[in-house]
């Protein structure tokens, strides 16, 4: 690649998440970390001696982009967030393009707010929203777009982890910044909506177990235009998971679909089942950290750019997550069943 085309990427918080993609995107052919900003300063001090000379450290996201020319940032901080760090960073740069980590922002209407801001925008935009390149979960979508199990009659779908097995203290226990709505909820909605499209009702439940602020448990039943109906739940205080989990099963007239994380199986009226399992998939990454899917999400975010093309999993897009998480709160806090 001439050196031109290779883009120069900011990382805005190093956390988690930060830390991910900035080993990914470093790894690409097409790209290189360029600065990192978090405002923890003490987490810059520990992470200075450990990071290449070539990447510049800031406490502060309107000092990097003022002294560096970034083709892109991560926003890879807490959900509250979102909105302003995304407002801010086009407003000083309309040509940046953006990723930022699930969910947009922390409802309807501030995800509708950066759409706006995304309008405006030059570059591209993206959400984190890897499971839509796990290869297992699109065979899924494959097998459902095809349409040969007949008419989807209902579908029951969860995510549980073991993340919160007592109260907690960082900004994930916020009331209206976490909660397993925002948090862990967000993956299993895209994948609902994507696979069937947005919710005509929602109707919904929720409690409490551990936090004291948040929710831990949400529970949201779903009808859809095509007819289809079904429930999903969402717990991070579940015991036993090493990590978190997805399962979708998807009844029709012919057959049964169920995906998970690690496979997905087909189960028609007549003959055996068929099982896909993810090892059987190629998932060969040109560099493997957390999940192949990661990896792929990163290199769709330069192919867009490079492109010019809108990624599939781009602002709008997730704002219609951002709409359903709106519409299972008002709904559990309306019924409170
Ligand atoms: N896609 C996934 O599978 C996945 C998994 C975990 C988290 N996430 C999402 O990623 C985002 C971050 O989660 P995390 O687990 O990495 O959180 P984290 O708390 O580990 O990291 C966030 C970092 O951002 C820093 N920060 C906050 N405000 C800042 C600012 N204004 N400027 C610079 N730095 C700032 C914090 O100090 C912290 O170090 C959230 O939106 C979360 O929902 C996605």
């Amino acid at each position: 690649l001439g050196l031109e085309s290779v883009k120069n990427i900011g990382i805005l918080g190093l956390g988690k998440m930060g830390i991910l993609h900035s080993g990914i995107v470093n790894s690409l052919p097409d790209a290189r970390v360029k600065a990192i900003c978090e405002n923890q300063r003490l987490l810059v001090r520990l992470a200075k001696p450990l990071l290449p000379k070539t990447i510049a450290l800031y406490t502060d996201y309107v000092k990097m982009m003022k002294n560096e020319q970034l083709d892109a940032v991560f926003v890879t901080t807490p959900i509250a967030t979102h909105l302003p760090l995304v407002v801010d960073l086009a407003r000083m740069d309309r040509d940046v393009s953006l990723f930022v980590e699930k969910p947009l922002a922390a409802s309807g209407h501030q995800a509708e707010k950066a759409c706006e801001v995304a309008r405006e925008l030059r570059g591209v935009h993206m959400v984190g929203f890897q499971k839509r390149f796990s290869p297992v979960f699109q065979r899924a979508k494959r097998l459902i777009d095809a349409g040969s199990l007949g008419d989807l009659m209902f579908f029951r779908a969860s995510s549980f982890s073991s993340d919160v097995l007592r109260e907690g203290a960082s900004w994930r226990f916020g009331r209206g910044t976490g909660g397993v709505l925002l948090d862990l909820a967000p993956h299993l909605l895209d994948l609902l909506i994507w696979l069937f499209g947005d919710p005509s009702s929602v109707l919904a439940m929720k409690r409490r177990v551990y936090s004291t602020k948040v929710d831990d448990y949400i529970h949201a039943v779903m009808a859809f235009k095509s007819g289809l109906k079904g429930h999903m739940d969402a717990c991070w205080s579940v015991r036993g998971y090493r990590l978190p989990e997805l399962w979708i099963e998807v009844h029709a007239r012919e057959g049964t679909i169920t995906v998970t994380d690690d496979f997905v199986r087909l189960e028609k009226a007549s003959g055996p089942a068929e099982t896909y399992f993810k090892q059987s998939f190629n998932t060969s990454v040109s560099f493997l950290l957390a999940d192949p899917e990661y990896t792929m999400e990163d290199e769709a975010f330069m192919r867009g750019m490079q492109d010019h093309a809108l990624p599939e999993s781009n602002f709008f897009e997730a704002a219609r997550v951002c709409a359903v998480i709106d519409r299972i709160i008002e709904s559990a806090e309306e019924h409170r069943y």
